[in-house]
């Protein structure tokens, strides 16, 4: 299965802001959300409805409707929480997991610390969210919890991922589709995405200054 890649010129408009290191944390968080919003619906361009017979103000008329329940969105604290506001936006009722890792930043192996589902995640449709796909590791990991849960279909959401990190996502679990915003070039020697956009969390809450 191919990278999804957003092609829309709003989203390369939006990136332009979130790339840029002169950008502040709170037009980088809102930003990031409605990029995030943008790929939600990507996302949902495979979605099954249900018929519904409505009332316009005009007649009845037949419709459509997302059943928003089958839906869960995960993610990958802490970045991901950055993305969150953005696919809630779009499908407010969907139950929330959340899964805690953090990549140490010699081996650059995600550590897990938390991991909490909603209640039946294995009948739902899983909607992973992680602004940065760099190695891909935090990524494959998350994944594979959820898998061992019994979750089966997933989806991988971000808004910058690496070659390196989509390949071995690709390779480890073949079955998830991945939505995108870009494809950057490379990973640096300390597993930063080039160009990128710097470390995600940090540019979302802060927590390095301005
Ligand atoms: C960042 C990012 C991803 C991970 C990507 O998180 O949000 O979770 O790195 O890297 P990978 O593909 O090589 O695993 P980080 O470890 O900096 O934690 P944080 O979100 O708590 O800042
Ligand atoms: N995590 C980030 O936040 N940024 C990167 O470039 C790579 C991993």
């Amino acid at each position: 299965m191919k990278a999804i890649v957003l092609e829309n010129p709003l989203i390369q408009h939006k990136l332009s802001i979130i790339r840029n290191k002169n950008t502040g944390t709170k037009e980088f968080r809102e930003t990031i959300g409605e990029i995030a919003t943008f790929l939600c619906y990507e996302a949902m361009s495979d979605a099954v409805l249900e018929d519904i017979e409505i009332e316009t103000p005009i007649e009845k008329t037949k419709c459509k409707k997302l059943n928003e329940n089958q839906y869960a969105f995960v993610p990958i604290l802490r970045a991901g929480t950055g993305m969150l506001d953005g696919l809630i936006k779009a499908i407010p009722n969907a139950k929330i997991g959340h899964v805690g890792l953090y990549r140490n930043e010699e081996t650059l192996k995600p550590v897990r610390y938390y991991y909490k589902m909603p209640k039946d995640i294995q009948k739902k449709e899983v909607i992973v969210l992680d602004p940065m796909l760099a190695t891909g590791g935090s990524a494959v990991d998350t994944i594979t919890m959820l898998k061992e849960d019994g979750v089966n279909k997933i989806k991988f959401l971000c808004v910058i991922a690496a070659p390196e990190g989509i390949k071995k996502l690709q390779q480890i679990h073949p079955d998830v589709q991945i939505y995108t915003a870009s494809i950057d070039e490379k990973l640096n020697e300390i597993g930063y995405i080039v160009p990128g956009l710097g470390d995600a969390g940090d540019r979302i809450f802060g927590t390095k200054g301005e």
